[in-house]
């Protein structure tokens, strides 16, 4: 095997530039030097920051819009710190892309509902982008985000431009206000009882913490949403990112090569023990 094929190894970029998106949650925008790298909406890397380690981040971005890989982390272990440290022009290593991708062409032509909570809605940014470019080819677009608090919402900077798209309703709630805040107050289910969408040619994709997910599917269940029409993309301890150490495994499937994608129906039994 060359180096070139060695999974395991990192591909080179540069760190291009990082943006702030919420208190210690920053975007990571880096360019590789030289190699190619295809990916699609729901996809994730490996980032590295070199002597310290490597971690799974959702690609947040759509290769269209940008040349850069956009990434959202938020600093909370060593490696997080470590990149968070980085300045620009830094060398970071880029490990991908690993994992299936968000069913969009299936997904043509249906309403579609994005229920995105936290940092963990970033890896839907890059679904919503894709409607939001090819307008037409999709039905009625429901956005419901949510955070723990209006500082923790991520990419604030693009919902002037997600509300003004056609046939498009961004729907935004926080936990817990502030001072500020004249938005709505509440968990994102009660937001979702709320916006009520049909689920008739509908379809749900769901990304945050497992234990938003596991409410969300029961407030979409009782909106009659079925279990295929529910797609979610999932969080796991990962190591190598390609089926080898077993540290992902959500019974037979492995989150790292089956996923991160996933219908509620290939996942439900198994859903109860991962939160
Ligand atoms: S991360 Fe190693 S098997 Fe999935």
């Amino acid at each position: 095997m060359s180096e070139r094929d060695n999974p395991l190894r990192p591909l080179l970029g540069t760190l291009v530039d990082t943006k702030d998106l919420a208190d210690d949650i920053k975007l990571f925008q880096i360019e590789l030097n030289g190699d190619r790298f295809e990916y699609q909406p729901g996809q994730f890397a490996f980032v590295s920051a070199f002597g310290v380690g490597e971690a799974p981040f959702g690609l947040a971005s759509v290769s269209s819009r940008t040349p850069a890989l956009e990434f959202a982390i938020n600093r909370i272990g060593t490696v997080t710190s470590a990149l968070h440290g980085l300045e620009r022009g830094a060398v970071v290593g880029v490990r991908g892309p690993l994992g299936n991708a968000f069913p969009l062409d299936e997904m043509q032509g249906k309403n579609v509902v994005v229920l995105g909570g936290g940092i963990g809605g970033a890896p839907l940014r890059p679904v919503i982008h894709t409607i939001l470019d090819n307008r037409p080819d999709y039905g009625h677009l429901d956005i419901l985000w949510a955070a723990r608090s209006p500082s923790l919402l991520v990419f604030t900077d693009e919902y002037d431009d997600w509300r003004s798209a056609p046939d498009t309703e961004l729907h935004l709630t926080v936990d817990k206000g502030d001072s500020d805040w004249t938005g709505n107050v509440g968990l994102i289910t009660g937001l979702l009882e709320k916006a009520a969408p049909s689920p008739e040619d509908a379809v749900a994709i769901i990304c945050g913490p497992p234990i938003m997910i596991k409410f969300t599917v029961l407030t979409l269940q009782k909106l009659g949403f079925t279990a295929e029409q529910m797609i979610m993309t999932l969080e796991a301890k990962m190591k190598c990112g390609i089926g080898k150490c077993g540290r992902c495994n959500l019974g037979e499937k492995f989150v790292c090569l089956d996923g991160p994608v996933f219908s509620y129906a290939q996942v439900s039994h198994f859903l109860e023990s991962f939160v």
